[in-house]
């Protein structure tokens, strides 16, 4: 899965994520002070509660938008994915649904990738939050397996010769046919819950793109397996 990019565009989302959160945040800020007001009647403080919720919202929307395209102050450097991926277990536990077991195996000898570390954790995060999502419900397995790989054929960052592949099977309901071709389109969902933007896995593929990975999936009922394939620091070979 590989995403084109314009400069153009690049710098048009750029630009306007800028400006509306600059927006967002003075509107968050004034009904903020609206809300300290304690004399107000409760249909007025419900009221300005949903305009606040919409301005959050409203920001969560455009980050993400924001993190598809590439940014404009990338901070390479080496970075641990196995150290990131164990921190951030207890997040995963509080999304865990009751009767999910999640595993997490790192390679001891498991080499730091070459990446802007934000922006390759969170495409690990996404992958790992649709797993946790697709068990939520009915329980079930998931597994983060993160290994030293050889360089893929189909890559395209050919200087690196060391990769790390990052593989996160679940055992949920899989990916219908009728919907393989769409999963990647910008706010595409089949989620329910209001806090589901359908950017998730654009995003996941914009980040893996930008440092020249390759994302890959595979899936049937009971078993969904997405595989990053990052590469590690060009001089490493
Ligand atoms: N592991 C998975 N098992 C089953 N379906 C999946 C899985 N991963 C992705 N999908 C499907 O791909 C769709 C798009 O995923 P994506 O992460 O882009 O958005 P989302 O998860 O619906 O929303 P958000 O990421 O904002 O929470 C999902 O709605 C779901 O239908
Ligand atoms: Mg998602």
């Amino acid at each position: 899965m590989q995403i084109e990019h314009s400069e153009f565009q690049d710098q048009l989302v750029r630009g306007l994520a800028h400006r509306m959160n600059n927006i967002l945040t003075l509107f968050h800020g004034y009904v903020g002070l609206l809300l300290d007001n304690k004399n107000l009647d409760r249909g007025t403080v419900d009221g300005l509660a949903r305009i606040q919720d919409g301005a959050k919202a409203a920001c969560h929307l455009i980050d993400r938008a924001h993190a598809i395209v590439r940014p404009s102050n990338v901070v390479w450097r080496d970075v641990q994915l196995g150290d990131f991926v164990r921190m951030l277990r207890p997040t995963f536990d509080t999304l865990r649904g009751p009767r999910t077991r999640l595993d997490i195996d790192v390679d001891d000898n498991l080499p730091p990738v070459w990446a802007d570390a934000s922006r390759v954790k969170s495409a690990v995060f996404e992958i790992v939050r649709n797993a946790l999502d697709s068990t939520f419900h009915t329980g079930g397995n998931i597994s983060i397996e993160l290994r030293p790989e050889s360089a893929p054929e189909d890559a395209t960052a050919t200087a690196c010769a060391r990769w790390v592949s990052v593989r996160v099977t679940d055992d949920g309901p899989g990916i219908p046919d009728e919907i393989r071709g769409r999963i990647f389109q910008p706010f595409f969902s089949t989620k329910k819950k209001a806090a589901a933007t359908g950017l998730g896995l654009t995003v996941t593929a914009g980040i893996v793109s930008q440092h020249g990975g390759v994302l890959r999936y595979e899936s049937q009922p009971g078993n969904t397996v997405f595989q990053l394939l990052l590469p590690c620091r060009p001089d490493q070979g």
